[in-house]
């Protein structure tokens, strides 16, 4: 270990921090002993500073834009491969080649079904929930599903829990849908691609065949591939973290759902189109960027900023191809949102409120339109969110438990709460 950084505590105390470093990326100075050695802790509440684990999945130069998954390059991979390559690359670190890609996608195709009694679930949900609601209940369940598989401490159960959230999210998320809108549930269709059988069992009815559209098909596989991981954001660290416990990985899914369900995360993309649906016409956002830099306004650019990029994010450039692809194939191309966001964007990246702060669009500002494009309602999106990221949460957990040296993970904290105070007797309390 060449790398140690010193520490000098105000009381003298000095401690040696050992240096680590990566394949990429900044080192890190492990801070483990800090506490055992000097009876202090570090302080970092929204882990600006904080490696919380070493991973071997996804790496993000938020400065220069640049997302890796396995090493691959994003651009590459949304070109070159389809989203169960990509799933497989996650899973299991290398590319598939053909046969491991037939065997990969088979064992997928053979667990799309779900217990026909998870299919009754749905009846005690109001159909006026919200769609992430049912997702998280459902999600949660599983694991009251699929008992054969819940051993944490099996690799051969760990796999196919997997298999089976992988397979199964596209089937849970499409029968969130059909429920909210009264329509029958579609079984899934073996015979099709990951991307077209979740558009068969969204879009489908028993009375008439789905016509497949293969730009559509595609544009929906890229969105999966953009969305599949995004190294330790806040609900793949929300599914490590309940993983640590020993918590079985549907439950630890359904944890990653919870936290995706903000605003601020996987929910942007649904608040990004109601933002523009709001702002209604070109002619208003001008007055809408105005309210956006008063900070006692309260109003954010959604689709806009990110915790790590502060360049453009890649998957931003990818999914506005996309847009731009679909909305010509369905003869969009004056579509007024579109029209809305792309005079939102210019205005934002050469305003200086924008520019000095280095927020740049993220992957939600476009794929909100392209996903209303497709006919999927704005309730849905964070749904095909977590439908997308569920591969993401999977490999990070199984990373994670694969890994001997796993500890639960349990943060401190610096109290500002009350000193020690004696319990005053019930009459004696103001
Ligand atoms: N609109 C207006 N101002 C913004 C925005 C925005 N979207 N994002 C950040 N700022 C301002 C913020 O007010 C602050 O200004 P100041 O320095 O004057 O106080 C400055 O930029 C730095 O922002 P921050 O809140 O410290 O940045 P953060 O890293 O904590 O937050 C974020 C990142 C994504 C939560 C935030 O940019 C945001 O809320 N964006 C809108 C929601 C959104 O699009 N989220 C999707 C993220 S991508 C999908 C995913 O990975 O889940």
């Amino acid at each position: 270990m060449d790398k140690i950084a010193t520490l000098k505590l105000p009381d003298g105390k000095t401690i040696e921090l050992p240096g680590m470093s990566g394949t990429l990326g900044p080192d890190v100075y492990d801070v483990r002993s800090l506490y055992g050695k000097t009876g202090v802790f570090t302080y970092d509440p929204g882990f600006m500073s904080t490696a919380a684990c070493t991973s071997d999945i996804t790496y993000i130069d938020g400065d220069a834009g640049i997302l890796l998954y396995r090493g691959y390059p994003i651009e590459q991979l949304a070109e070159k491969c389809d989203y169960l390559e990509v799933c497989y690359l996650l899973l299991n670190g290398e590319l598939p080649n053909k046969a491991q890609k037939v065997d990969f996608d088979f064992t997928v195709t053979r667990h799309t079904m779900v217990h026909e009694q998870l299919s009754r679930f749905y009846q005690g949900f109001r159909r006026d929930s919200h769609p992430m609601a049912v997702l998280l209940g459902v999600v949660g369940a599983m694991a009251a599903f699929y008992h054969d598989s819940l051993d944490i401490n099996n690799p051969e159960h760990r796999k196919v829990s997997a298999f089976r959230l992988i397979a199964k999210l596209p089937t849970i998320v499409a029968m969130s849908y059909k429920y909210s809108i009264g329509q029958p549930f579609m079984y899934p269709r073996n015979d099709l691609s990951y991307a077209a059988n979740f558009m068969h069992m969204m879009f489908g009815v028993p009375a008439e065949d789905y016509k497949v559209n293969p730009v559509l098909v595609r544009a929906m596989d890229r969105i999966f591939t953009l969305h599949a991981d995004h190294e330790q954001n806040a609900s793949t660290s929300t599914v490590r973290l309940s993983g640590s416990s020993g918590a079985n990985p549907f439950a630890c899914i359904a944890a990653g759902i919870a936290t995706l369900w903000g605003p601020a995360h996987g929910g942007a993309n649904e608040a990004a189109l109601n933002m523009l649906e709001e702002i209604g016409d070109v002619s208003k956002v001008g007055a809408f960027i105005k309210d956006v830099k008063d900070k006692n306004s309260g109003a954010k650019l959604m689709g806009f900023g990110h915790r790590v990029y502060k360049n453009y994010d890649p998957r931003a450039k990818l999914m506005r191809e996309t847009c731009h692809e679909v909305l010509g194939e369905l003869g969009l191309k004056n579509d007024k949102i579109l029209a809305l966001a792309m005079a939102l964007e210019k205005i934002a990246l050469e305003d200086d409120y924008f520019v000095s702060r280095k927020l740049y669009p993220n992957v939600d500002f476009y794929s909100g339109i392209v996903q209303r494009a497709l006919g999927i309602p704005v309730s849905m999106f964070t749904c095909i969110f977590a439908l997308a990221r569920t591969v993401g949460w999977i490999s990070q957990w199984t990373e994670m438990i694969s890994d001997p040296g796993m500890k639960i993970g349990r943060p401190r904290q610096l109290y500002t709460g009350a000193g020690r105070r004696d319990v005053p007797a019930i009459i004696n309390r103001s």
